[in-house]
């Protein structure tokens, strides 16, 4: 199931044109001139050398307003921190996992303005003012998301990694109206990669909480 053409297709389903979300192909465009930033002072000597900041080193910060699971938070970060690092080191959100941080595999995904996205290709600091929801806020005073206990009945799991992203990224794929059928959603949850191979629960357990929701 992980094939490249479930790759690119990853970024059609998670990241469609128009989505707030950077796609890899601009993620290597953004890379290629952060290489170019960093090795340019190196061959201007060395007091260009001390007087540039490390790759590691921040020189300013943005002020960063988000709903993430329906409370407001107000955060300072390094307009280079992608949204998931924010989510996961930041506000401490670890449901949401960091699998290849590199758009591939579909474990990063969150809803953001009601899209689902990977978070790990676009940066935090773009999004002031959106609305998050991860899968910490699914569950409703007390009581699983239909999706989260489909996925228990159906086995749609078996490490539990590629879990948190499988099931949002169902959220989006029912609310796309993406899940009229077995075929519909193994096509538009191509972009979630199970090393497990838990797909055929996966796919059972969308297709079970699409008739319920
Ligand atoms: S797609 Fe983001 S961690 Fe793999
Ligand atoms: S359940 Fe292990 S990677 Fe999907």
């Amino acid at each position: 199931m992980c094939d490249f053409a479930e790759m690119q297709a990853s970024e059609t389903a998670i990241d469609p044109p128009g989505a707030p979300g950077l796609v890899r192909r601009d993620v290597l465009v953004l890379s290629g001139a952060a290489a170019l930033a960093v090795t340019t002072p190196a061959s201007m000597g060395r007091a260009a050398i001390s007087a540039t900041p490390t790759a590691t080193e921040s020189t300013s910060t943005a002020a960063v307003r988000l709903i993430v699971n329906g409370r407001e938070v107000s955060i300072e970060v390094d307009p280079r921190r992608s949204l998931l690092d924010v989510l996961r080191e930041t506000l401490n959100l670890t449901g949401t996992k960091k699998g290849c941080n590199q758009g591939a595999c579909g474990a990063c995904t969150i809803l953001l303005n009601g899209r689902r996205i990977v978070s790990c290709l676009t940066l935090a600091a773009m999004h002031d003012g959106a609305e998050i929801e991860t899968i910490e806020g699914l569950e409703k005073n007390g009581e699983l998301h239909p999706l989260q206990s489909a996925f228990i009945e159906h086995d749609g799991l078996q490490c539990g990694f590629c879990t948190p992203g499988q099931i949002m990224s169902a959220v989006g794929c029912i609310a796309e109206g993406h899940a009229s059928s077995p075929d519909d959603i193994r096509f538009w949850m191509s972009g979630n990669i199970c090393r497990c191979g838990a797909y055929p629960g996966i796919v059972a357990a969308i297709a079970d909480a699409a008739k319920r929701t």
